[in-house]
């Protein structure tokens, strides 16, 4: 028996499998509508064989994306756009995910193939928003500190994005608290130096968060899954640590997150991260186990025997894999083979099987 390729039922839905396509950005949205290239690259994992696909990150206002092409859903033509490819990925028998997501501080990029990073107010950029005043350094901009009121209505907006993907038929909502994007800019002591009620203690610092997973979880049913994406730790002395990501996870299951998606980093370019084959493994243990909550390990998984033993010895209840999946978007049927498990091929493919 695989313990990768057996169910998971969190709420109402249930994952095929375990093996599961982590979020990531395809900078190929116009004004935030997803185009021809999200339905193929969203597709190939979808006749994959994976339980779960998350799509990538996606601004809950235009200038919560991290590049001018990043998608969106502040609008309804976005969330309609999204519609077909989340058929798609049901009519293959996958559950299909969104990440909500402001990128803060990180935003206003053109996309990391052009010959700049930064996109100028007339090519579409913005002026970067986050908890204070202080730059992620090298090409990033100075952002501007966020009022009160600014707070307010993006814990609002999250929720309304929310109740849009459930609108395009999405199965499942991601918060994305990771990465030293906006949410994670208010976690962390090294880009959040507030002095109100949403910097200093653990409890400020985590009170954006804590009133976005409301605001959302008020906006979707009570059936549905919401999981959460968090940076475990900034590998800093004096950041965000493993010790307060465990404290968050206790607080925000009481608020309804079922599953936190465990990765790390982003703060800083500089931190010192020991970049290697499941190098974020362990911080999805510790919260797991000392949490008792579900979590997804991420970060460097791309082997079969390697994916099956991290869920297997009760050290995530899933795998996300990204880049793996870039270069073989069928790695879950190839994979299920190797585990001598069961999944369904697509229908088209079974000729391919032997
Ligand atoms: C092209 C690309 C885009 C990404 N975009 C996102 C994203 O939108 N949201 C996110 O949380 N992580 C994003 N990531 C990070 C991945 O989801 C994943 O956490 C990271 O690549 C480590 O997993 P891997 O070793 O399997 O690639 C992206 C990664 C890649 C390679």
């Amino acid at each position: 028996m695989s313990y990768l390729f057996s169910p998971l039922t969190v709420r109402g839905i249930t994952m095929q499998n375990r093996a599961w396509v982590s979020p990531m950005c395809q900078y190929s949205a116009h004004e935030g509508v997803a185009t021809n290239w999200h339905d193929v690259h969203i597709g190939s994992f979808a006749t994959g064989g994976a339980g779960l696909i998350v799509m990538e990150a996606t601004g809950v206002v235009p200038e919560g994306r991290i590049s001018t092409q990043c998608l969106g859903i502040w609008n309804e033509k976005q969330r309609d756009r999204l519609i077909p490819i989340v058929e798609f990925a049901h009519s293959m028998g996958t559950k299909i995910g969104i990440q909500l997501a402001h990128a803060g501080r990180k935003g206003s990029c053109l996309p990391p193939w052009s010959e700049r990073p930064m996109a100028t107010l007339q090519e579409g950029g913005w002026e970067c928003l986050a908890p204070s005043a202080i730059s992620f350094g090298g090409k990033y901009p100075t952002p501007r500190a966020l009022t009160i009121s600014e707070i307010d209505k993006l814990i609002i907006s999250f929720g309304n994005a929310a109740k849009r993907a459930i609108s395009a038929g999405f199965d499942l909502v991601e918060i994305h608290g990771a990465h030293g994007y906006l949410i994670h800019q208010f976690l962390s002591p090294i880009s959040n130096i507030r002095t109100d009620e949403f910097g200093g203690s653990f409890e400020n610092r985590t009170r954006f968060l804590r009133e976005i997973t409301k605001s959302v979880r008020a906006n979707i049913p009570d059936s549905m899954p919401l999981f959460l994406r968090i940076s475990a730790s900034d590998w800093l002395e004096g950041g965000w640590s493993i010790e307060e990501s465990i404290l968050l996870a206790k607080e925000l299951k009481d608020l309804g997150v079922d599953l936190v998606d465990v990765s790390s980093g982003g703060t800083s370019s500089g931190a010192p991260v020991p970049v290697g084959p499941g190098y974020q493994v362990p911080f999805s243990d510790r919260i797991k186990n000392e949490a008792k909550i579900l979590t997804a390990a991420v970060g460097l998984i791309t082997d079969a025997l390697q994916a099956e033993e991290i869920v297997a010895s009760g050290k995530a209840d899933a795998v996300m894999m990204a880049r793996e999946m870039l270069r073989n978007p069928r790695w879950p049927l190839a994979a299920a083979k190797l585990l001598g498990a069961e999944v369904a091929w697509p229908l088209q493919l079974l000729r391919g099987q032997n």
